[in-house]
């Protein structure tokens, strides 16, 4: 039976996910939320299909015991390789995240989008259909963007090694005429200022964690407009955040205590396969 004072469960392969929480806090700051990041397997975008597989079953799964009342797959990777699968055994409502193709059809002028994402998910069979339907709207310049989780999981949003990385990966994005970026994978939206530093205004950036969070309001019943604006809101305290990983607390914490002004501890978890 599903607790509807249970929490949120949300997970990611590491801290990207906490992208997708700043998002679901803006709009269900009611809501107690677990976070789980399995950084002591990151990043998800090298490894096997059914590494990706295995890892989000057993994280549902600890989820499920926590009694989560719905779940978010705040990871591209594993939404792109599992959530199929997780739809079908779940017994709660369950939210998947996927590079917004649509969203960018829709902004682009020129036609021309880039999209940067983990080789796992740009190769998974989930992303090739999102592909097979949209690109008759536009043409998507879709690059791998190798390295920039290991960076971000270290806490590196800037360094000069991080820029030449985005710099080669998006120069050649713009000398195709794009003018739009999708952000594939729920690390990136943290390197959105090196980004912009690099293209300016000339690219759009598409960041998808807002949608995903009015998903989430749609599948609990709750409205779509910001909670703190409901006239009863004053009176509901703030939701508890539990912040859990599998790997170094320290980066979790600390993106989570400045980006989001969480100061709680985080809890070290083991969730065997
Ligand atoms: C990764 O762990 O490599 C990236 C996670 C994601 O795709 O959001």
């Amino acid at each position: 039976m599903i607790d509807s004072r249970g929490p949120v469960g949300v997970f990611d392969s590491g801290l990207g996910g906490l992208s997708v929480l700043r998002a679901v806090r803006a709009l269900l700051p009611h809501e107690d939320i677990v976070y789980v990041a399995d950084s002591g397997n990151a990043p998800y975008g090298g490894r096997d299909d059914a590494f990706i597989i295995e890892r989000s079953l057993a994280i549902s799964e600890w989820l499920l015991g926590q009694h989560a009342k719905a779940m978010v797959v705040a990871c591209n990777t594993a939404t792109a390789q599992a959530v199929h699968l997780l739809r079908t055994l779940s017994p709660i409502p369950l939210v998947g995240v996927e590079p917004g193709l649509k969203p960018a059809a829709a902004i682009s002028k020129t036609g021309v989008a880039g999209v940067l994402a983990t080789a796992s998910t740009l190769r998974s069979e989930k992303f090739r259909r999102l592909l097979d339907e949209h690109q008759t709207r536009c043409r998507y310049l879709c690059q791998p963007g190798l390295g920039l989780v290991e960076m971000i999981e270290r806490g590196d949003t800037d360094s000069p090694a991080l820029m030449a990385l985005l710099e080669q990966y998006l120069a050649p994005m713009l000398a195709e005429g794009a003018d739009t970026l999708v952000l594939g994978c729920t690390h990136y939206p943290f390197v959105d200022t090196a980004i912009r530093r690099i293209t300016g205004d000339r690219l759009t950036i598409v960041d998808t964690s807002a949608a995903i969070a009015q998903q989430l309001a749609r599948l609990l019943g709750r409205p779509l407009t910001q909670a703190e604006s409901t006239p009863d809101a004053a009176d509901r305290p703030q939701g508890r955040v539990r912040l859990c990983t599998t790997g170094d607390p320290e980066p979790l914490a600390y993106v989570a205590r400045t980006l989001l002004g969480l100061e709680q501890s985080v809890e070290i978890l083991s969730i065997p396969s």
